[in-house]
């Protein structure tokens, strides 16, 4: 199984994040702003993530570079995603960007995979729900960080 691991970041915590779930799954861990559309496609498993800012939107990189996700053949791909937020400062909007990726990768065919329980978490409405579960890995390197060794572990156990 080859594994890209597609993400944007401001501050770095996601990059991190994206690098540990990289060599979780030995796959590659790649810059949104330097992917390319092969990067999105030459993978049987590719994984999405994003930090959420404003009052839910996608990280800037991101919507600077939505053109390569909207371009890329994602028809039938397995597409695992995971978003970073704070719980504590953006309880109303906790990891939106996750679910707008979401969104975006269903538009394209994509077959999205590794959705989680929302327990565990403190917040009061999340745009990476639905049916009560968020629709990847939610992490909150904010308020949780203790948390997300282990939140990684198991959702990799159940990807790869
Ligand atoms: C201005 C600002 C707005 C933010 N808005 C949200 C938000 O709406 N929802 C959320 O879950 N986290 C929000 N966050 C938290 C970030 O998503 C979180 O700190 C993330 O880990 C940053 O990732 P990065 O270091 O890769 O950029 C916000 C942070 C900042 C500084």
């Amino acid at each position: 199984m080859s594994v890209n691991v597609i993400f944007g970041s401001d501050g770095g915590a996601t990059k991190a994040v994206a690098s540990r779930i990289a060599k979780h799954t030995h796959g590659r861990a790649i810059d949104i702003k330097s992917a390319t559309a092969a990067d999105f496609e030459n993978c049987t498993l590719l994984i999405l993530g994003a930090p959420t800012y404003g009052a839910g939107d996608l990280q800037v990189d991101w919507e600077a570079n939505i053109d390569k996700l909207a371009k890329a053949s994602l028809a039938g791909k397995k597409v695992a995603l995971f978003g970073t937020g704070d719980q504590i400062g953006y309880p109303e909007s906790f990891v939106d960007a996750m679910g707008i990726l979401y969104e975006h990768v269903v538009e394209r065919g994509a077959i999205v995979v590794g959705f989680t329980d929302t327990a565990g978490y403190d917040y009061t409405a999340s745009k990476a729900e639905r049916d009560g579960r968020f629709v990847g890995l939610a992490l909150d390197q904010d308020t949780q960080s203790s948390k997300t060794e282990k939140r990684i572990t198991e959702w990799v156990s159940r990807l790869v």
